[in-house]
């Protein structure tokens, strides 16, 4: 089954082909970073206007790439929830007028279930059920994915997503944005315990997590030493900000893979790519026993190939859109 899958949720207008739920024909991003960039962040209007400019061309290339026709085609999955509004809707709108003119079912995909079956593509034996953590610019969750389409948020962010906490305080330090990336790559070779930054947890809520304290407490830092004349170990600033944020997320992942039991455990988002998290999780599951799932970096940022993916399993659960399908700025992950 080949299904053309759009992703319009935030700053990349992506296309891509998928057979069966595991096989990726072709995958498009067209990223707007440089867009957004001057601007520290990304603007709703602009993303919105470049997502209808790059949309149909993008579907159209996704298809030829992957040697295949329209008539090729079985399904048009699309994300239709959570992102920014107006981007969301470039993306659904687009998919309801490709599904109507080819007579192809339509399949709605929620985002973080797209990221979470990323992982499906890298790891071909990974199935359900398995404990996933979300962390992207927008969520942190930490998913119990019972099924390809059961799943439960177990814990998650109070205030700021992980990834959100990384941008602020790169755009301060003057690192651009996304500013994950570059504070990873700042963080290599410093010395991670230089820097005493809080790790936030929630009173009675085990595996909630908290962000906005290392938000402020980074910013306060560097506020500081810029009025004192001070200059900050920028390495070891990066590192021990990494080492927060880790200290943050890998336990409480671990906690919810005690729980539930599974033996596995993937994760998902931007963040997934971050090295030091990557390096904790596998230190932490190899010693719990665990078997942990780490999607490739060019699946971990927002991508196509992820709603094709998550497309195909809603399908087989018999989950299609009507043409009065809406794009959700927010909805639980639970829902579909
Ligand atoms: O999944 P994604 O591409 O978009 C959303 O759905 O939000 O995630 C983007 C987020 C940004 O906040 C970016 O700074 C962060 O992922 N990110 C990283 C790294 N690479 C990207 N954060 C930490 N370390 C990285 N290596």
């Amino acid at each position: 089954m080949n299904i053309l899958s759009i992703e319009s949720s935030c700053d990349d207008t992506a296309a891509a082909v998928v057979k069966d739920g595991r096989t990726v024909l072709s995958s498009l991003v067209s990223s707007q970073i440089e867009m957004h960039a001057v601007y520290g962040g990304v603007v709703p209007e602009i993303a919105s206007r470049k997502h209808v400019e790059a949309i149909s061309g993008l579907a159209g290339r996704a298809v030829s790439d992957a040697g295949l026709t329209k008539a090729d085609l079985d399904a048009v999955a699309v994300t239709y929830a959570p992102g920014l509004i107006g981007a969301v809707l470039v993306g659904v709108n687009f998919a309801k007028g490709a599904a109507m003119a080819l007579g192809l079912p339509l399949i709605p995909v929620h985002h973080v279930r797209g990221h979470i079956a990323a992982n499906y593509i890298t790891h071909p034996e990974l199935e359900p059920p398995f404990v996933c953590l979300c962390v992207s610019g927008g969520t942190t969750a930490i998913v119990d994915v019972k099924s390809y389409t059961d799943m439960a948020v177990l814990g998650g962010t109070r205030d700021d997503a992980a990834g959100e906490c990384f941008d602020k305080v790169a755009r301060v330090l003057g690192l651009g944005y996304p500013g994950g990336g570059p504070m990873d790559r700042l963080a290599q070779g410093g010395d991670d315990q230089k820097y005493d930054l809080p790790v936030g947890r929630v009173a009675g809520a085990e595996l909630d997590l908290s962000f906005s304290g290392l938000k402020t407490a980074s910013l306060n830092l560097i506020h500081n030493a810029r009025q004192k004349g001070e200059e900050l170990d920028l390495p070891a600033f990066a590192a021990s900000f990494g080492r927060a944020v880790s200290a943050s997320l890998v336990p409480r992942v671990m906690e919810a893979a005690k729980i539930t039991g599974y033996g596995k455990i993937a994760v998902a988002g931007g963040v997934a790519a971050n090295s030091r998290v990557r390096h904790d999780l596998e230190a932490a599951s190899a010693k719990s026993g665990d078997k942990l799932f780490l999607p490739e970096l060019n699946y971990c940022g927002d991508n196509a190939a992820m709603i094709g993916c998550q497309g195909y399993y809603e399908f087989l659960a018999g989950n299609r859109a009507g043409w009065d399908l809406n794009a959700y700025a927010t909805r639980d992950i639970s829902l579909g």
